[in-house]
Parts: structure tokens; sequence; C-alpha cells
């Protein structure tokens, strides 16, 4: 289980979190929504230590993991993609993946072969020594999925890894992203595609302005008024309603 407890952060005067309580078990793909600015990624990076809080506290399975670096959460099992994907545009799709998992072997034997299974798995092989910079943006998410797998996660974040891709692109990440979840690892998806998010979702926590103004099943959040009024606007409506 992650869970965040009463998590503040400011930039400067930028009151961004502002008391923030937060779970998601390994069984579960919670979707983190919310308008631009309310602290989505903010969260992201308090939670895999980018940042420090200034109060508040994160827990893997009770342990108390708030301040460590980012290093240390991903040795601990928790692991974000960007919503920026940077991979090192120079190095081969292979390398990069590599470069994941090195985080659980010094050897660079070892490294390389668990790299090619999460290549496998994401149907990257033919692109294997391809340098990352030349991939669409489709399999530059891909290849971010690759390279997070890699450090054998419990959990992920994924950080608007929709955003960009066409419908069908769109379509082949839904499914790749329930398979990662069936190989027991907890998923929180950050993402403005709603029609995805709430496929995807066994639970939704909307962000608004620093604050989770609603934590519930995709149906319950779809009808709330508040969410629709600070996000999803009067002429949202959700698929199953
Ligand atoms: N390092 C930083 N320094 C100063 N302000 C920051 C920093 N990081 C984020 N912010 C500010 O914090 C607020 C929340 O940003 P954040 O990136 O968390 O929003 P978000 O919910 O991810 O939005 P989006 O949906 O647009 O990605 C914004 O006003 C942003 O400008
Ligand atoms: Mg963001």
């Amino acid at each position: 289980m992650l869970r965040v407890e009463g998590l503040y952060k400011a930039f400067g005067g930028l009151r961004v979190l502002e008391g923030i309580d937060f779970q998601v078990a390994e069984d579960e793909i919670v979707g983190l929504i919310g308008p631009n600015g309310a602290g989505k990624t903010t969260l992201y990076n308090v939670i895999t230590g980018y940042y420090k809080p200034d109060a508040g506290h994160v827990l893997l399975d009770d342990e108390d993991i708030t301040g460590l670096s980012p290093a240390q959460v991903c040795r601990l099992g928790l692991c974000r993609t960007f919503q920026i994907v940077k991979p090192f545009g120079n190095l081969s799709v292979e390398k990069n993946v590599a470069i994941g998992s090195l985080v659980r072997t010094r050897s660079v034997k070892e490294a390389h072969r668990a790299a090619m299974e999460e290549i496998l798995f994401l149907g990257l092989e033919h692109l294997k020594d391809v340098p990352s910079r030349s991939l669409t943006l489709s399999d530059r998410k891909r290849l971010e999925l690759a390279r997070a797998l890699a450090t054998k996660p419990r959990f992920l974040l994924l950080d608007e890894v929709m955003c960009g891709l066409n419908p069908t692109e769109v379509k082949g990440m839904l499914d790749l992203i329930r398979r990662i979840h069936d190989r027991g690892i907890g998923i929180v998806v950050i993402e403005h595609i709603m029609t995805a998010v709430m496929s995807l979702s066994d639970r939704v926590v909307v962000l608004s302005q620093g604050k989770v103004i609603k934590d519930g099943t995709p149906q319950e959040v779809s009808c709330d008024p508040e969410v629709i009024k600070a996000y999803l606007g009067e002429g949202y409506q959700h698929a199953g309603t």
C-alpha cells in the first residue's frame, strides 16, 4: 500500500499542495485528474522524492519514506514516468531500458537481459537498436514505460502517457496499462483524456487547487456537481450514465 498523509508543498508564496491524503493499493488502478495547475505532477514529484514536502508523509507499507532521494524511492519500488518524455536521445532503445534495469543489478549483462524482457513485453523489439531520438511519440512513450518497468516497480505513477496519441494509440496504451497491472503492479494515472481514465480506473481522485475534492468510483466522480464545476464541465457525460 502506498499512502500519502497531510501533504503540503508551496513554491515561495504559491501553495500547490494543501493537505493531500491519498492512497493506492497494488491491486488498484487509480486515476488522478484535475485542472491544469491543480498539483498532480507536483504530487508525483513529492511522492518520488524530487521535492521535499513542507509537511506530511509518504508511506510505503507503513514505512515512512518521506524525503528519501528519487534513487532510494525507486529502489523501494516506486517508479514514475515524466509528463515530458526525455530518453537519452543518442542511446539505443535497448540501452535506455538497460539503464532502468541497473537499479536492480550491477551486471551490465544481466541489465541487458532484463531490458530485453521489457522490450519484448512492450513490443519494441524491432526498434531495439534505434537511437531513441528517432522514435515516434507513441514509441517514445512505450520506451518510457519499458524503462520504468525495468526498475521492477511495485507501483507505477504515470503522468499523461496518453497525451498526444491518436485514438488507436490510446487504445493500445490502455491495453498495455492493463497488462502491466496484471503483473501485480499498482498504478496511478494522471490523464486529461476522460474516456480513457474513466474506463481504466477502479477509483478516481480529483485534485483541484491543491486539494482532493473527490475520491470515488468513475461513476461517482462523473456525477459529482463539484467535480463537474471544477473540471469536467457541464457538457461532460459519463459513458455509463
Ligand atoms: N518547481 C516549481 N517551481 C515553482 N512553481 C511550480 C514548480 N512546479 C510546479 N509549480 C507550480 O505548481 C502548480 C501546480 O503544478 P503541477 O505541474 O503540479 O500541475 P498539474 O496538475 O500537473 O497540471 P497539468 O495538468 O497542467 O500538468 C502550477 O501553478 C505550477 O506552475
Ligand atoms: Mg502535470
